[in-house]
C-alpha cells in the first residue's frame, strides 16, 4: 500500500544520560519541535520538559511503578502517530544506536513506508569517562572500546563473547549489568583477562549524583554490593580507567600501571 503524501516521520533521538545539557543541540531542536514524544523511564523530566506545550507525551519505559509498554506496542503507536502527519520523536537515554533498539524501531517505520532520522547522543560509557577522568582509549594501553552488555536469558548470565573481551588493550564498557557484577567478573577473569585490571561502575552518569564505584575486576562484585547503587550502573574495565579520579579530584584513584 503506498504511504499517504502527508505522512509524518520519527526521529529517534538519543537523550544522553540524564542531564539536559548532555543533550546535542540537534536532539534539543527535534524535542522542541515534537508533535509526539514517546519518551523512556531514565529521561528526566527535566528534558521532557523542553517539549512544546500541545505536544502528546507518551511514556514508554517503567517509571512511578507502572510497567513497560511491549516493542510491539511502541513500534504500532509511532507508526500510527507518523502515518497521522505527526513528527514523532522517540526519545531514549544515552545514544539510541548503544543497545537503544535503533536498529529494530528503523526497519520497522522503513517498512511501512515512514521516514526515519536519528539523532546520537552521549552514551553512558562516555558520560562516566567524562566525568571520572578516564579515558576510554589510551594510547599503548588501550586500543580499543567495546560496549557490551552482559544481559541474563532465564536467569543466566549469557555464556558466548567472553573470550572476545579478554584482550589486555581492550576496554570493556559493561551496560545494564549491575545485578550481574560478579558472573561478568568470574566470566572476563575466565577468559583470560587480570584479576587486578582496574574495573568502576558509575551509577547514574553525567548527572549531579552520578557515584563513582571503583575496584580492580576481581573485587568489583564486592565493592557494586557494598555501595547498593539503585540507579543505573555502567561497569568499565580496563588499564585506562586506572585513571579514574572522584569528580573534581586532582588525582587518579589508583596509579596508572
Ligand atoms: C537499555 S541500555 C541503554 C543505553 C543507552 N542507549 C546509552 O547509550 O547509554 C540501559 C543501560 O544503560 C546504562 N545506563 C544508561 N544511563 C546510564 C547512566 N546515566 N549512568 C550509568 N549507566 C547508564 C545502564 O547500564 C543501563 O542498564
Amino acid at each position: 500500500m503506498p504511504t499517504p503524501p502527508d505522512t509524518g516521520k520519527v526521529l529517534l533521538v538519543g537523550a544522553g544520560p540524564g542531564a539536559a545539557d548532555l543533550m546535542t543541540v540537534r536532539a534539543l531542536r527535534a524535542v522542541q519541535g515534537a508533535q509526539a514524544l514517546l519518551y523512556d523511564a531514565l529521561v528526566p523530566d527535566e528534558i521532557l520538559a523542553l517539549a512544546p506545550a500541545g505536544c502528546l507525551r507518551i511514556q514508554t519505559g517503567k517509571r512511578a511503578g507502572k510497567a513497560s509498554m511491549k516493542q510491539e506496542t511502541i513500534n504500532r503507536l509511532m507508526l500510527r502517530l507518523a502515518l497521522r502527519g505527526r513528527t514523532v520523536v522517540r526519545l531514549k537515554g544515552g545514544d539510541p544506536s548503544v543497545f537503544g533498539r535503533s536498529g529494530e524501531e528503523r526497519a520497522f517505520l522503513e517498512a511501512h513506508g515512514v521516514a526515519v532520522e536519528v539523532i546520537p547522543g552521549v552514551t553512558a560509557a562516555s558520560a562516566a569517562a567524562a566525568q571520572f577522568g578516564f579515558p576510554l582509549t589510551h594510547r599503548g594501553e588501550a586500543r580499543r572500546v567495546a560496549f557490551a552488555t552482559a544481559r541474563v536469558q532465564d536467569g543466566a548470565v549469557v555464556e558466548e563473547g567472553w573470550a572476545a573481551l579478554a584482550d589486555a588493550q581492550t576496554t570493556v564498557a559493561l551496560y545494564m549489568a549491575r545485578d550481574a557484577a560478579a558472573a561478568v567478573a568470574g566470566r572476563l577473569i575466565g577468559a583470560g583477562r587480570a584479576p587486578d585490571t582496574p574495573a568502576v561502575a558509575v551509577e547514574n552518569a553525567g548527572r549531579a549524583d552520578a557515584r563513582l564505584i571503583g575496584a580492580s575486576l576481581a573485587d568489583l562484585p564486592a565493592a557494586l554490593a557494598a555501595a547498593a547503587p539503585e540507579g543505573p550502573v555502567v561497569l568499565v574495565i580496563g588499564e585506562a580507567v586506572a585513571q579514574a579520579r572522584a569528580a573534581g579530584a586532582g588525582q587518579p584513584l589508583r596509579a596508572s600501571a
